[in-house]
């Protein structure tokens, strides 16, 4: 299958597919990774494993929508099964996520339905939680309200800051994207009626 990844920085969950997809028995290819930002280093990622790259800036439109119906056409150009969004930090139209329904996946540094939206360590730590995650969803109209496919939970302990416990979440982050990748990849997973379909057998 065809995986295109969108990134706004670091890229280190692309890092994570790329790396897992050279694996021979992987179900899927990274064939093209865009960023919204020109020095998004998740960019030399791409051009290091030779995975042809675009940048198209929200900058030069007037609107979301204008944006998000070029994106559409520079994604189309790419030809892909799936799109991985890998720390791509723009709010969608509804016509972009309705556009690529079922094929659109995320991935959210907190345990959904819990802390939606920015700084989400923080908060977790600031609510007293001893327990905090990442989620991978669908994408749906509802911003961080898709679907939840699979979820990787961490302990959070007195003395975190919120980079602290950001490091121990992306290392549960590189681990869960890859998988549930395959998994779309393979054909294991779905989403129909708004909700996800996993083929559990191994
Ligand atoms: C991750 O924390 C992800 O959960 C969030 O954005 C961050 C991206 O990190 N959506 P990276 O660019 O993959 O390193």
């Amino acid at each position: 299958a065809r995986i295109l990844v969108l990134i706004s920085g670091s890229g280190s969950n692309l890092q994570a597919i790329i790396d897992a997809s050279q694996e021979s028995q992987y179900p899927g290819d990274v064939i093209g990774v865009i960023s919204n930002k020109a020095d998004a280093y998740g960019l030399v990622r791409a051009e290091n494993a030779a995975i042809p790259h675009s940048v198209l800036s929200h900058k030069s439109f007037a609107s979301r929508e204008e944006y998000d119906n070029a994106l559409i056409e520079m994604i189309n150009g790419y030809q892909p099964d799936l799109i991985v969004l890998a720390g791509f930090m723009r709010i969608l139209t509804e016509n972009f996520v309705n556009t690529f329904s079922g094929k659109l996946l995320n991935i959210h540094p907190s345990l959904l339905p819990k802390y939606q939206g920015l700084n989400t360590h923080q908060r977790a730590i600031d609510a007293g939680d001893d327990t905090h995650g990442v989620s991978v969803h669908f994408v749906t109209e509802e911003l961080d309200g898709g679907p939840v496919i699979l979820q990787a939970k961490v302990p959070v302990f007195p003395e975190d800051t919120a980079e602290l416990l950001a490091q121990r979440v992306h290392e549960q982050e590189h681990r869960i994207y890859p998988l549930v990748v395959s998994w779309f990849c393979s054909g294991r997973l779905k989403m129909e009626n708004d909700k996800a379909w996993l083929d559990n057998t191994v």
